[in-house]
């Protein structure tokens, strides 16, 4: 009998096509770019460039957007702690399932606890690359895309993340984005994109996999 968490009698089945095999027939091989940062951050911006230039050399990749997920999969999650945990759980779990298939997986979550971020990581250690999109609070609540800091500092939204609920970056992560020069000239989207193609090509990401690869 196996038993894992919650579940009984259930059993892991293997599958004749492996993970080396998809890579192969793909030309890359599978990871996860979890990118973090504030609400207005740019995060979505960067995955959609990210995407985009990915696509434009011809590598497979997909994007967890947390606004998206939230209308499907995570709908049911609202943002107590509990449930931002759960919503990170879920995506990091998906994200894991993409980059089995051979995907480069994008997820782009305000994902503000360290905790949970780094419970993604352990699912996936070695083909896990976190952007920390490190953006200011002040430039991020000018930018207000959604118009929802104003909600927040109005009281109308509670538990908003960098006003009233916490966001805690990253001790250590693969790639930090962060405004550049003394007038902090914010990078764009194709040059933060670049450096994450950069990242990715400089570690064998956009190739298939070696013989002797244990990815
Ligand atoms: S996370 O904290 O659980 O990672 P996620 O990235 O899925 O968040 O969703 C964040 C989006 O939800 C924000 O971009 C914003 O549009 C919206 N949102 C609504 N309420 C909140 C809130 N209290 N804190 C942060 N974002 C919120």
């Amino acid at each position: 009998m196996s038993t894992v968490s919650n579940s009984s009698n259930i059993f892991w089945h293997e599958y004749p096509v492996s993970k080396v095999d998809r890579q192969k027939l793909l030309n890359q091989q599978g990871c996860i770019v979890w990118i973090t940062g504030l609400s207005g951050s740019g995060k979505s911006t960067l995955a959609c460039s990210l995407g985009r230039q990915l696509h434009s050399r011809g590598k497979l990749s997909y994007v967890l957007d947390g606004d998206n997920l939230r209308h499907g999969l995570n709908k049911n999650l609202g943002f107590s702690p509990e449930d931002r945990a759960e919503n990170i759980r879920r995506v990091g779990e998906v994200a894991k399932l993409f980059a089995d298939s051979g995907l480069i997986c994008i997820a782009s979550l305000i994902s503000p606890y360290r905790k949970d971020r780094d419970g993604c990581r352990e699912l996936l250690p070695e083909n896990f690359i976190e952007v920390f999109l490190n953006m200011p609070l002040e430039l991020c609540e000018r930018r207000d895309p959604k118009g929802l800091y104003k909600l927040a500092r109005a009281g109308k939204i509670k538990g908003f993340t960098g006003i009233d609920d916490p966001y805690e970056p990253p001790l250590k992560c693969e790639i930090e984005i962060e405004l550049e020069g003394k007038g902090g000239h914010c990078p764009t989207p194709n040059e933060m994109a670049g450096q994450v193609v950069s990242y990715l090509e400089d570690r064998g990401y956009l190739e298939a996999p070696s013989a002797s690869s244990q990815r």
